[in-house]
Formats: structure tokens, sequence, C-alpha cells
């Protein structure tokens, strides 16, 4: 099973641009803390960003040469970080999500080398939820985004 990934800074025109449909694609916004379209102008501005950012890290995942998803690191410390992911929206075949979520514990324990890995998903985010309980994600508590209710969850490193 090859997982590669290619952190955002490293990115090609063409991939920035497939990233950035995923990004914006209805089934993928849907369930982000920003749900409004993002432009060109401002995904780019955003790529540029990460090289300077040593708090967050975005990569595009590819599995055995095919571009299946995003994931990302954000609020990274010394002891923590917290996961974000999307699945390429294009592709319909079942266990992307595992993948991506592979590629994710396996970057956070041995790369990062963080304690803690946490997690935020809406209720509602059936999907999301069981992928992070079947890795071994803990609810540890719960908060209000944009009226929805948040499910705050984390893994640690002992217990993956
Ligand atoms: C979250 C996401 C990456 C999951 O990817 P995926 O390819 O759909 O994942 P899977 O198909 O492996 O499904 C994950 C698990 O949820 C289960 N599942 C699917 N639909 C479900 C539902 N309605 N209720 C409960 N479990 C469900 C699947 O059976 C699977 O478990 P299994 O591997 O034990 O069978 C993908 O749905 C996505 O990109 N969503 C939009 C962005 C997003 O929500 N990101 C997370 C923000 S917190």
């Amino acid at each position: 099973m090859r997982l590669y990934l290619c952190n955002f800074t490293t990115l090609s025109e063409p991939q920035k641009q497939m990233i950035l449909a995923w990004r914006n694609h209805e089934n993928v916004k849907a369930y982000m803390y920003n749900t409004n379209d993002i432009s060109e102008a401002e995904h780019f501005a955003f790529i540029e960003s990460l090289e300077t950012r040593t708090d967050r890290r975005y990569f595009l995942v590819q599995h055995e040469g095919v571009d299946i998803g995003v994931i990302d690191f954000n609020d990274i410390s010394a002891t923590s970080a917290t996961l974000g992911l999307y699945a390429n929206p294009k592709l319909d075949q079942k266990g992307i999500g595992s993948l991506l979520m592979q590629s994710i514990v396996e970057y956070a324990f041995k790369r990062l080398k963080v304690q803690i890995l946490k997690a935020e998903v809406f209720e509602e985010n059936a999907k999301a939820k069981a992928l992070y309980e079947k890795f071994g994600f803990c609810e540890k508590g719960r908060k209000m985004v944009n009226e929805k209710e948040v499910i705050c969850m984390e893994l640690a490193n002992e217990h993956q």
C-alpha cells in the first residue's frame, strides 16, 4: 500500500487548481468551518503563507499514483496537533477515509512526534465521526461552531 505525501508548498499549478476544486465541492465545504467558496487568489495566497508557518502543514495524499485527498495539521506544538482531512470528491471508492487517516496517524506520531492528536467534527458528520472512532479517537468535549454542535476528540500516541 503506497501512500505518498506532497507538501502543499511543492505543488504544481494544476495540482493547486485540482485541490481548489475539491475544497469548493459541495460535499467537502459543507463540513468545513469556512463554508464559503474560496477564490483562486485566496487559495494561492494561503498555500504561499504555508512556507513560513511552522504551526501548520498541508499535504496532497497520493495512493498508488492516485490523488486521494488532503490531510492537514494545525496548531502544531511540541506535544499536540489538530488534524483535518477531505477525500477527493471525484473518487467513488470505499476506504479512502481510512487511507487518509492512516497517513495522518503515521505522520503525527512518527514525524511530528506529538503525544496527542486532536480532531474536531460536526456531530452531524457521521462518516468522519465513524472514521475517527475506528482509529481510536475518544470524545473529550463539545462546543458550538456556526450554530452547530462540534465534538472535540483526541487520540493519544500510546492508544493508537
Ligand atoms: C470524512 C471522509 C474523509 C471519509 O472518507 P470516506 O472515504 O467516505 O471514508 P470511508 O468510506 O472509509 O468511511 C469511513 C467510515 O464511516 C462509515 N460510514 C459511512 N457512512 C456512515 C454513516 N452514515 N454513519 C456511520 N458510519 C458511516 C464507513 O462504513 C466507514 O467505516 P468502515 O471503514 O468501518 O466501513 C470523507 O467523507 C470526506 O472527505 N468528507 C468531507 C470532508 C470532511 O467531512 N472532513 C472531515 C471534517 S471533520
